[in-house]
């Protein structure tokens, strides 16, 4: 069983709730209580204190790529919570750029030594690491679907050239659950197919219970976007949680595919899986 808290997203959920672009929630899984990414402001700390999580009794922090509607959180997490493990990929301090609507940095917008002074204890690591019984930080993601080539306004800076974006560093969590894998994204921005194929490679599952998360399928091509749909429709997914980057078009249209599995996930959402929805 995992419980997902969805503490900031681009909506909010509630009065009280302020919403932001970005994502950052908490998982609960095997007696552990992992923060997964922090969003863009830092509003994931008021908004924990408003639903009533206390950060102090956080046991990690996952990061799942460098992006700051994902990092930018960190400084104010980091000033409530103090030092913990957090876990990356060695590239999570790449200098991520996105080109449209004007070029711009979109990477970490701290540096490593001062979040190591607010007491992020970074354990980077390419591999996939199983961080509480059942539950993965995926490591880097093979990329082996042709269609799945990805957002390409974002580029990077490499030997002082630009070049378009691997974003080598997107990580997302695996969980298995007695109903099969959940599988929580940040940006998915290694393709959703090339993910599910490594979650069940990492974990041995082969059925897919669940996705939550960012998919990226609004900033995709065409072509990837409908193979992508054409991949989650096979999967005979009980639960699809689409939120952040996945954008409203794309998620209007999910809610039409699946039905009574697609659930909105703005700040404030529950779930406690595989069991339903908790609020
Ligand atoms: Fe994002
Ligand atoms: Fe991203």
């Amino acid at each position: 069983m995992v419980k997902i808290t969805v503490l900031s997203e681009n909506t909010s959920g509630s009065i009280g709730l302020i919403g932001e672009w970005g994502l950052s929630m908490v998982v609960e899984c095997s007696g552990k209580k992992i923060l997964f990414d922090t969003g863009m402001h830092g509003q994931m700390v008021a908004n924990a204190d408003f639903l009533g999580i206390d950060l102090r009794s956080l046991d990690a922090l996952v990061l799942s790529h460098g992006h700051c509607d994902h990092t930018g959180g960190m400084r104010a997490f980091l000033g409530r919570r103090g030092r913990l493990p957090v876990y990356a990929h060695p590239d999570l301090f790449a200098l991520h750029y996105v080109s449209l609507p004007r070029e711009r940095y979109a990477g970490v917008p701290f540096c490593q030594k001062e979040l190591e002074s607010l007491g992020a204890d970074f354990l980077f690591g390419r591999e996939p690491r199983e961080i509480a019984s059942g539950l993965w930080v995926s490591g880097e993601v093979p990329r082996g679907t042709p269609f799945e080539t990805g957002d390409s306004r974002l580029i990077c800076f490499r030997n002082a050239s630009k070049e378009p974006d691997p974003l080598a560093d997107d990580m997302s969590l695996y969980c298995t659950t007695e109903d099969g894998l959940v599988i929580i994204l940040g940006c998915a921005h290694a393709g959703l197919v090339n993910i599910t194929r490594h979650a069940r490679q990492v974990t041995g599952v082969e059925r897919v219970y669940g996705i939550i998360g960012g998919t990226h399928l609004g900033a995709v091509s065409d072509a990837q976007r409908e193979a992508t749909l054409d991949f989650l429709k096979q999967l005979n997914l009980q639960f699809l949680a689409a939120n952040h980057c996945t954008g409203l078009p794309v998620i209007a249209r999910l809610a039409t595919l699946f039905g009574s599995s697609f659930h909105f996930a703005p700040a404030g959402t529950c779930y406690t899986l595989p069991i339903g929805e908790e609020s």
